[in-house]
C-alpha cells in the first residue's frame, strides 16, 4: 500500500463520530493501519467494517477511564509494532446553557471527557513514542481535537470552552517539553460543523443553523471534509516543524 502514511500506525478516538469516522477513512486510504475507539461500540464495528481486518483494531471504552488509553496504546504495539500518530478526537458538549444553570455533574463530565481524556491519552501516548525516538526513529504526532471554544469565548457554552481551552494549554506545554524527543503535538480548532453533535444541539435548542454562523465572516458551517483537511495537514510527516499550534478551521471567526 502506497500513500503518507502507508504502514504508519494511526490512533484515532471519538471515531464513530463525524470528525473522527472521516479521518479514519483518509488515514486509511493514505496507507495506516487503525488502532479505533469509541464508547458507542455498534457504530465502531460498523466502520471497522469498512477496512481490511488486517489494517484494523477497535476497542470500545470511555475516554474519560484512564485505563482504555493505556490498553489502546498497548494495542497499538501488539497488533501493529508501533504508534505513529494519535488523534485524540473523543469529546462532548450539550445544549446552550448560560453558566449559572449548568449542571455541576454535567461540568464535571465535560472535563473529564473533553479535557482529562485527552491528557490520559497524551500520558499513555508520549512515552511510547519518546522511546521510538530514541531508539533511532521516529517518535511521533500527536493531534488533539480542541475547539474555536478553545481560544475565544463561547457564550452558553462556558464549561465546553473551559475544557477545550485546556486542551490548548495541554497541547502547547507538551508540545514544548517534547519538542527535541521527536513528538509533534497540535489541536484543532473549528467552528460549528456538520456533525452529529451540532445537530444535536439544533434539535435539543432555540437555534437554527443561522445563529450558529451569524458570528461567522463566511456565514455558513464547516464541513466535515474541511476539518479533516486540517487534522491531515496536522499529521503530514512535511509538515515537520511545527508543533504547538492551534489550528483555526473557523471560516475566519478567529481573524477579528
Ligand atoms: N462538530 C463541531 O462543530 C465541533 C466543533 C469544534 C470541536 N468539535 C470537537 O470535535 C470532536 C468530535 O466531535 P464531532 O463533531 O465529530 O461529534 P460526534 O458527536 O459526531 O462525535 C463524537 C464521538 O465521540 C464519542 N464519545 C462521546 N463521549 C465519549 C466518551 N466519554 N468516551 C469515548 N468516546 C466518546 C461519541 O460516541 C462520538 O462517536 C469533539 O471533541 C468535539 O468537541 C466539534
Amino acid at each position: 500500500m502506497s500513500g503518507t502514511h502507508s504502514g504508519t500506525t494511526v490512533l484515532v478516538t471519538g471515531a464513530s463520530g463525524g470528525f473522527g469516522a472521516a479521518s479514519a477513512r483518509r488515514f486509511y486510504a493514505e496507507g495506516a493501519n487503525l488502532v479505533l475507539s469509541d464508547l458507542n461500540e455498534e457504530a465502531l464495528a460498523a466502520l471497522a467494517g469498512e477496512f481490511s481486518a488486517d489494517r484494523v483494531a477497535t476497542l470500545a471504552g470511555r475516554i474519560e477511564d484512564e485505563v482504555l488509553s493505556e490498553a489502546l496504546v498497548k494495542l497499538a504495539l501488539d497488533r501493529f509494532g508501533r504508534l505513529d500518530i494519535a488523534f485524540n478526537n473523543a469529546g462532548i458538549a450539550y445544549r446552550p446553557t448560560k453558566l449559572a444553570e449548568i449542571d455541576s455533574d454535567e461540568a464535571r463530565l465535560v472535563i473529564a471527557v473533553n479535557t482529562l481524556g485527552v491528557f490520559y491519552a497524551m500520558k499513555a501516548q508520549l512515552p511510547v513514542m519518546e522511546a521510538q525516538f530514541r531508539a533511532g526513529g521516529k517518535g511521533g504526532v500527536i493531534i488533539n481535537m480542541a475547539s474555536v471554544a478553545g481560544v475565544v469565548g463561547a457564550p452558553g457554552g462556558s464549561i465546553y470552552a473551559a475544557s477545550k481551552h485546556a486542551v490548548v494549554g495541554l497541547t502547547r506545554s507538551a508540545s514544548i517539553e517534547y519538542a527535541r524527543r521527536g513528538i509533534r503535538i497540535n489541536a484543532i480548532c473549528p467552528s460549528f460543523a456538520r456533525t452529529a453533535m451540532v445537530q444535536n444541539i439544533l434539535d435539543d435548542g432555540d437555534d437554527n443553523a443561522t445563529d450558529l454562523v451569524r458570528g461567522i465572516p463566511m456565514r455558513r458551517l464547516a464541513e466535515v471534509e474541511e476539518v479533516v483537511t486540517a487534522v491531515m495537514f496536522a499529521a503530514n510527516p512535511a509538515n515537520s516543524f511545527m508543533t504547538g499550534q492551534t489550528l483555526h478551521v473557523d471560516g475566519g471567526l478567529t481573524a477579528f
